[in-house]
C-alpha cells in the first residue's frame, strides 16, 4: 500500500533533514517554483479532492479559493496543531516522525496563496514536536527553502512556531486567531470568514497539520494519483487513523481513506484484546456519535461515515468492549467539554454543565425517565451555540440516546448500571 505521510518513517526516531532530501524532499517545492504559477498549484489541490483533516472535512482547494485576490496588505497561513480532542493524537505522531513534510507543505501553500508570513500554532504539551519543528525550520532556512528569494525565485516566506495557550477552544480557528493576536481566545462570529478577514483583519487560511502535509505529494504526483489512493470511489488520498481503547495494538496508521472500520480494528490493530468483544467506538474523535458492530463495514471516509450517522472527524478511533458502560463513557466526554467551554455563549456555558449533571444523576442510579427527554432537548438546543464546541459535545450524547436507548433506560429503571452491575 502506498503511503504519503509515513513514507519517510523511521520506526524509532524523527526523519533527518538529509534523509528527507535524499527521499525527494523539497522537490515538489522546486517543481512549483520553477514551473507552476500560484494558481496552478491551487488548481492542482482543488482537482485532487483533498478534504481538510482537522475535523470538518471542508475541501482544501475550495477554502483557498475564498481568499480575495486583490485585497491590499498581507495574507496569512496558519497551521492548526492544537490537537486537544480526547482520542486524537495523529498530528503529534506525524510531527514527531516528519516535521519537514509540514514545512514543505506550508511553503507550497504559502506560494499558492501569496503568503509571506505563516504560523504553526501548536499545543503547549507538544514540546518535542515544537522543538523538532524549530530545527526543521532552521535547516530549511539554511538550505534556501525558507527566507528571502526561495530557490532563486521571487517568493519569500518566514515561518514561526507559536505555543498554544492550552485550552481546547484555542483549536477553533477563530479563537485560535484571537490567541495568536494575544487576546482572550473566544471564537469570533462568522461571516466574515477567516479567508476574507482573519488574523489582524487580513485574509487568513487555517489548515490542519495532516492537510498541509499532504500538499507536497499532491504537487509532485498530481491529482489523479492522489485520488487513486482512496479505497472509495468518491474519496481522495490516505487518512491517518489513531486508534486507542480495547484493541490489541493501539496505533496511529496511515491507510487508504475509506478503509472499512472492521478492517482497521481486526487487520491493522490486531483485533480486540483477549476476552474483549467489540461493543462500540468513537469513529472520529470525541465529538462524533458512536458506531457499533452494525457499522463494521462502513468505509471510513467523510460521506459514507456521515451517511451512517456519524462523522469521520479527525480519524481518532476509540474502541470500547463489552465491559464499557456507555453512560459513563459519555459522561466522561461531557465532563471534558463542560470544563473546556470558553464561557462566551450561554447555551454552551450553562448547557454543558447541565447535561453533565443529568448524566451524573443517571450514572449514579438516581436518574428519571424524563431525563432522557431533557437530554434529547439539549442535543437539539445546543446546536444553536455560538461555535461548534457545544454541538460537537452533543455528538456522543446523541449517539448514546439513539444507539443505546435500552441501556440508558435500564440504567434508570434499575437504578444501577446494567453493564457493571
Ligand atoms: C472547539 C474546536 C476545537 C478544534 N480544534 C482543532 C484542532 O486542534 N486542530 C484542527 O486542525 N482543527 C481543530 N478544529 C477545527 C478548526 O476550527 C478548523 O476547522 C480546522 O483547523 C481547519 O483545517 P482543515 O480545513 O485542514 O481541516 C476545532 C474546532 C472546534 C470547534
Amino acid at each position: 500500500m502506498e503511503t504519503i505521510l509515513f513514507r519517510h518513517n523511521r520506526p524509532d526516531r524523527t526523519v533527518t533533514f538529509d534523509e528527507y532530501l535524499a527521499a525527494g524532499g523539497f522537490q515538489a517545492l522546486k517543481k512549483a517554483l520553477s514551473g507552476m504559477s500560484p494558481d496552478e498549484v491551487q488548481q492542482t489541490v482543488i482537482d485532487s479532492g483533498l478534504r481538510g483533516r482537522g475535523g470538518a472535512g471542508f475541501p482544501t482547494g475550495k477554502k483557498w479559493s475564498f481568499v480575495p485576490r486583490n485585497l491590499p496588505g498581507p495574507r496569512y497561513l496558519i497551521c492548526n496543531s492544537d490537537e486537544m480532542e480526547p482520542g486524537t493524537y495523529k498530528d503529534r505522531v506525524l510531527l514527531e516522525h516528519n516535521p519537514h513534510l509540514l514545512v514543505e507543505g506550508m511553503a507550497l501553500t504559502s506560494y499558492a496563496l501569496g503568503v509571506e508570513h505563516a504560523f504553526i500554532f501548536i499545543r503547549r504539551g507538544y514540546e518535542q514536536a515544537a522543538s523538532d519543528l524549530k530545527n526543521a525550520i532552521a535547516q530549511a532556512h539554511k538550505a534556501g527553502f525558507l527566507g528571502k528569494g526561495i530557490c532563486g525565485s521571487g517568493f519569500s516566506l518566514e515561518l514561526d512556531v507559536h505555543l498554544s495557550a492550552g485550552r481546547y477552544i484555542c483549536g477553533e480557528e477563530t479563537a485560535l486567531m484571537n490567541a495568536l493576536e494575544g487576546v482572550r481566545a473566544n471564537p469570533r462570529s462568522k461571516p466574515p470568514f477567516p479567508a476574507v478577514k482573519g488574523l489582524w483583519g487580513q485574509p487568513t487560511v487555517v489548515n490542519n497539520v495532516e492537510t498541509l502535509s499532504n500538499i507536497p505529494a499532491i504537487v509532485a504526483h498530481g491529482p489523479d494519483w492522489f485520488k487513486g489512493l482512496a479505497a472509495t470511489p468518491e474519496g481522495a488520498g490516505t487518512k491517518l487513523f489513531c486508534v486507542s481503547g480495547h484493541v490489541q495494538n493501539p496505533i496511529c496508521l496511515e491507510l487508504p481513506i475509506g478503509t472499512p472500520l472492521g478492517e482497521i480494528v481486526d487487520t491493522h490493530c490486531g483485533g480486540m484484546r483477549p476476552g474483549s468483544t467489540f461493543k462500540a467506538c468513537i469513529p472520529g474523535g470525541a465529538s462524533t456519535p458512536y458506531f457499533t458492530r452494525e457499522h463494521w463495514a462502513v468505509p471510513m471516509d467523510f460521506d459514507p461515515v456521515a451517511k451512517a450517522g456519524s462523522r469521520l472527524g479527525t480519524g481518532g478511533v476509540v474502541v470500547f468492549d463489552q465491559t464499557t458502560c456507555m453512560v459513563a463513557a459519555t459522561l466522561n466526554l461531557t465532563r471534558f467539554y463542560a470544563r473546556e467551554s470558553c464561557g462566551w455563549c450561554t447555551p454552551c456555558r450553562e448547557g454543558l454543565p447541565f447535561v453533565q449533571h443529568i448524566l451524573e444523576k443517571i450514572e449514579a442510579g438516581r436518574g428519571d425517565l424524563a431525563d432522557m427527554d431533557i437530554l434529547r432537548d439539549h442535543v437539539h438546543k445546543l446546536n444553536y451555540a455560538f461555535c461548534a464546541l457545544a454541538p460537537g459535545a452533543m455528538g456522543p450524547v446523541e449517539g448514546l440516546l439513539r444507539l443505546f436507548e435500552d441501556e440508558v433506560r435500564e440504567h434508570i429503571t434499575a437504578g444501577r448500571c446494567p453493564v457493571k452491575g
